[in-house]
C-alpha cells in the first residue's frame, strides 16, 4: 500500500478550517479529531462542523471519533459523506454492529486503539474494518510526544494485518513527525496523521511532502 498522509486539523485555526484544508492539496485524506470531553478530557467538534466542511473541500474526511457513545453517533457521520469513519475499541459497546453500519452507509470503517489497548484481542474484527488506527500518544491533545512503547504492537498488528490478506490500512495517530515517521513506516504503518508537525509548519503541503518522502523510504 502506497504511503498516505492525512494532516490533522486540530492543530489548524478553528475559525479558517477552509483555508487549513485548501493548504494541504497534495493530503491524501483530511483528519477530523471529534471529541466529546467524556472519552478524552478535551472538547473540540461535531457533526455539524465536519457536514459544513464535507461542503468546504474535497479532499476526502478521516473522521476520527473520541467519544464515549460512537454506536449512536459513528452511522451519522458516514450517512453525511465522510470517507472514512474510526471509532475506539475501548468505547464501542457493539463494535461489530457500528462497525457495519459505517460500511453500509458508505464510509472505510476504522477501529482505534489507545496505546496500552492490546492488538490481539481484536484480531477477529479484521474482516470488519477497513483501517486499524494505533494511536501512539495517549488521545485528547494535538503536540504530544511520541510513545515508542506502541512501536512493538505496531509491528504484531502488521503481521497480523498481512496474515489476514493485508487489505486493512494501518494507521498511526500522535507524535507524527519527521523524527519519528520513519519508525511507524519500518514498524509497519501505512497512514500516517499529522497535526502539529503540518499545520506547526511555516508551509504545510511542503512538510506533507517530506513527511512522504521519509515514510515511503522505510516502507
Ligand atoms: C490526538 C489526536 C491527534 C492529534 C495529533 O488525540 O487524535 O489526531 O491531532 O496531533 P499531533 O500530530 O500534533 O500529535
Ligand atoms: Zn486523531
Amino acid at each position: 500500500m502506497a504511503v498516505q498522509i492525512s494532516p490533522s486539523i486540530l492543530s489548524a485555526d478553528f475559525a479558517r478550517l477552509a483555508e487549513a484544508a485548501a493548504a494541504v492539496p497534495n493530503a491524501d485524506w483530511l483528519h477530523v479529531d471529534v471529541m466529546d470531553n467524556h472519552f478524552v478530557p478535551n472538547l473540540t467538534l461535531g457533526l455539524p462542523v465536519v457536514e459544513s466542511l464535507l461542503k468546504a473541500t474535497s479532499t476526502p474526511l478521516d473522521c476520527h471519533l473520541m467519544i464515549e457513545d460512537p454506536d449512536r453517533w459513528a452511522p451519522a457521520y458516514a450517512e453525511a459523506g465522510a470517507g472514512s469513519v474510526t471509532i475506539h475499541a475501548e468505547a464501542a459497546k457493539a463494535p461489530v454492529r457500528t462497525l457495519r453500519q459505517i460500511r453500509a452507509a458508505g464510509a472505510r470503517a476504522g477501529l482505534a486503539l489507545n496505546p496500552a489497548t492490546p492488538v490481539e484481542p481484536y484480531e477477529d474484527l479484521l474482516g470488519e474494518i477497513d483501517m486499524l488506527l494505533l494511536m501512539t500518544v495517549e488521545p485528547g491533545f494535538g503536540g504530544q510526544k511520541f510513545l515508542d512503547v506502541v512501536l512493538p504492537k505496531l509491528r504484531r498488528a502488521r503481521a497480523l494485518v498481512d496474515s489476514h490478506g493485508g487489505q486493512v490500512w494501518l494507521q498511526v495517530d500522535g507524535g507524527v513527525s519527521a523524527e519519528t515517521i520513519e519508525r511507524c513506516a519500518e514498524a509497519g504503518a501505512d497512514v500516517f496523521v499529522a497535526g502539529s508537525a503540518v499545520y506547526g509548519a511555516e508551509d504545510p503541503a511542503r512538510a506533507i511532502e517530506e513527511l512522504r518522502t521519509l515514510a515511503e523510504k522505510k516502507s
